[in-house]
């Protein structure tokens, strides 16, 4: 049975982002904004990144929570091999008693973000580690799935396909009753457009860019339909959002990066009692 399970979530830490919005002279002030509040009013957006990527690691070796897991776009651009070494070592000053699982974002498995590669995900194995996988703890099935895949089905499709099946071949052997949980860096299901604050002329459909398309969301809820899965916890809003898709919970956590709504920067400490999931929100 499963029992006082505790893990730390952090998402998008994407490093890099920052200084992408101080180039560009739409989005200079809303990047400066963030970065002014922090503690020195010196640094620039890597600096800031960094030091909140510093504070979470701080936090999960004060708090020694089963796991620690960053629902993707860790770094802003994957052709970035300078900024993928800072990330790792930053990483490396985690506790190594507690495990680490990284998460697949757009930015991480695609030079173009919106379009995930064969050549972004080869780098990303090489770095973070498999783009889909399961773990299990005390009693429960923690499933991380690349979501690039299932927001653009067309452009890899054997990768897509194959990873459907490695997801059908993993519940077949779980009965109905073991606890789910997914990580994935999109959230499957919104239900409604997604505004953000930096400018107007960039707001995306909600369908095609912050929630998985119509079609893949029903391909995945049919694999999963007889199974407990309580919640997905993602990204990618760089907000926090809580929604029901199909009696399951999805969660989206604020980034630990540069945030695109009025949420601040933070983290979310998720406990399992006895089945039952309980979350909290954190500022950084
Ligand atoms: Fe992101």
């Amino acid at each position: 049975m499963s029992s006082n399970l505790k893990f730390l979530l952090a998402t998008d830490s994407q490093l890099g982002m920052a200084d992408n919005f101080i180039s560009r002279i739409d989005r200079k002030e809303f990047a400066y904004k963030w970065i002014k509040n922090s503690d020195n009013e010196n640094n620039i957006g890597l600096d800031k990144e960094l030091e909140n990527l510093r504070k979470i690691i701080s936090i999960a070796n004060n708090l020694k929570p089963d796991f620690f897991i960053i629902t993707g776009d860790m770094i802003d651009n994957i052709q970035d091999d300078n900024i993928i070494k800072k990330f790792r070592l930053e990483l490396n000053k985690l506790n190594n008693e507690i495990d680490l699982f990284l998460v697949p974002g757009n930015h991480d498995v695609g030079e173009n973000p919106l379009v995930p590669s064969s050549s972004a995900i080869k780098k990303y194995k090489t770095f973070f580690g498999n783009d889909y996988y399961s773990f299990e703890k005390k009693g429960v099935l923690f499933i991380v799935i690349n979501s690039s895949l299932y927001m653009n089905p067309s452009v890899l499709e054997s990768r897509f396909l194959q990873q459907n099946e490695f997801l059908k071949d993993l519940l077949k052997s779980y009965d109905s009753n073991i606890p789910i949980i997914f990580f994935t860096h999109h959230p499957p299901y919104l239900g409604e457009v997604i505004n953000i604050d930096f400018d107007s002329d960039s707001q995306k459909e909600s369908e095609g860019y912050w929630e998985f398309p119509k079609i893949t969301r029903e391909i995945l809820f049919e694999i999963i339909e007889e199974k407990n899965v309580l919640a997905f916890l993602t990204g990618h809003l760089h907000q926090n959002k809580n929604v029901k898709f199909n009696n399951v919970d999805i969660i989206v956590t604020s980034s630990l990066g540069l945030p695109l709504g009025s949420d601040p920067s933070g983290y979310r400490i998720v406990e399992l009692n006895e089945g039952v999931l309980h979350h909290s929100f954190y500022t950084l």
